[in-house]
């Protein structure tokens, strides 16, 4: 769990702004929630490598230099991430660490980086996914410190079925998250929840999750909109408000997938509708459930879906989905899903209202459109 530039801010990050965000994931409890990882995203670094192929902080935007900042964010009880590429640019077009990656991981170890986030931008001259992110993970392995390794090649080339193998501790599974239910051919890229919902079904993909190893289905865009740096920034068409019942979808799959929870919103501005999203504490708990499943869809009947995932304490967790555009009932019961407990009595515990109740079979709701009803249950 921890926090990303590039949502928030894009090419538009400099120090003073991850300082802030340091500051505001302590005063707003988010660092005490779990969101430990603060992670400076692309165009941190100069135009130029050094001529010795070392990286230079960007003279403008980080003039105090790195190994400043990561003390800065170490100061508040936090780890520190950077970016870079397994190319010979990274995406907005600086230079990365193809050819350099044993002096770049000597670099940021000496920086006291506890995260690297590794792209697949730039020229690979030649040299196939597993061949480039396996440089950098021995790489990463041979300092003297430890430095969390997430792949970062969207799923181009099924990294699930070989990212471990390459040090990775989580990858990317799907291209870039948009703050919006679906992209349009007018975005450049990307994907919005309901696609990446529909990506990670795949169970060959859900199968090769935790808890040594994660799939990551990409940053959060919880408190994101139109007026969010990545939105303005790049060449996306998003133009309106994400709303609310999305954004609950959005957290609510994620942690039934136990994906990694990177935060990407405005600290300084988070209000209390997405602070109750990001930092509810039983969906945190079914994220960071020490199984580390990832939730599987167990029936799809029109546009109602049934997903769950079972739970280290033999509970479940359970999302009823309602895709489609009109308010719908949707039901299961506790044959259908992923439940090792077997009682005459389970409780229901509803993660969004916080009420509980008990069953015998049933556990069923009406769910607005877009909207999920995520549940813990349990033995009564
Ligand atoms: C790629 C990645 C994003 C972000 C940008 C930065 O698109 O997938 O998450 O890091 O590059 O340029």
């Amino acid at each position: 769990m921890g926090w990303n530039s590039w949502n928030a801010y894009s090419i538009a990050v400099d120090e003073t702004k991850i300082k802030d965000a340091a500051d505001m994931l302590v005063e707003t409890g988010m660092r005490d929630a779990g969101y430990e990882f603060l992670v400076v995203d692309d165009t941190w670094m100069a135009e130029d490598l050094a001529d010795d192929g070392r990286f230079e902080p960007h003279p403008e935007d980080f003039p105090s230099g790195i190994a400043d900042l990561a003390e800065y964010v170490h100061d508040r009880g936090l780890k520190f991430g950077i970016y870079s590429s397994a190319g010979t640019e990274t995406c907005a077009g600086y230079p990365a660490s193809i050819g350099n990656e044993r002096l770049h991981a000597e670099q940021f170890a000496e920086w006291g980086v506890d995260y690297l986030k590794y792209d697949n931008c730039g020229d690979h001259r030649g040299r196939d996914a597993l061949d480039r992110y396996a440089a950098m993970g021995e790489a990463l392995a041979e300092v003297d410190r430890e430095i969390v390794y997430a792949i970062c090649e969207w799923g181009d080339n099924e990294p699930w079925e070989w990212a471990r193998n390459a040090g990775g501790q989580l990858w990317r599974t799907t291209g870039d998250i948009l703050p919006k239910w679906r992209a349009t051919e007018d975005d450049a890229y990307g994907l919005g929840v309901v696609e990446i919902v529909d990506e990670m079904a795949d169970p060959q993909i859900a199968r090769a999750n935790g808890p040594d190893g994660w799939n990551d289905p990409d940053m959060l865009h919880v408190g994101n909109g139109p007026g969010s740096g990545q939105a303005q920034l790049d060449d996306l068409d998003v133009s309106e408000e994400f709303p609310e019942v999305e954004q609950r979808t959005h957290f609510s799959f994620w942690c039934l997938w136990s994906a990694p929870l990177m935060a990407g919103n405005d600290l300084r501005e988070m209000d209390a509708t997405t602070k109750a999203i990001l930092t509810n504490e039983d969906a945190i708990a079914i994220d960071q459930d020490p199984l580390g499943v990832q939730g599987t869809r167990d029936r799809v009947y029109g546009d109602r879906e049934v997903w769950s995932k079972p739970l280290a304490d033999r509970g479940a967790a359970v999302i009823l989905f309602n895709r489609g555009e009109r308010e719908v009932e949707i039901e299961t019961h506790v044959e259908e899903i992923d439940l090792a407990a077997e009682a005459d009595e389970y409780r229901v515990e509803d993660v969004w209202s916080d009420e509980s109740w008990t069953t015998s079979d049933e556990i069923g709701s009406v769910v607005e459109p877009h909207g999920v009803a995520f549940y813990r249950v349990g033995p009564a």
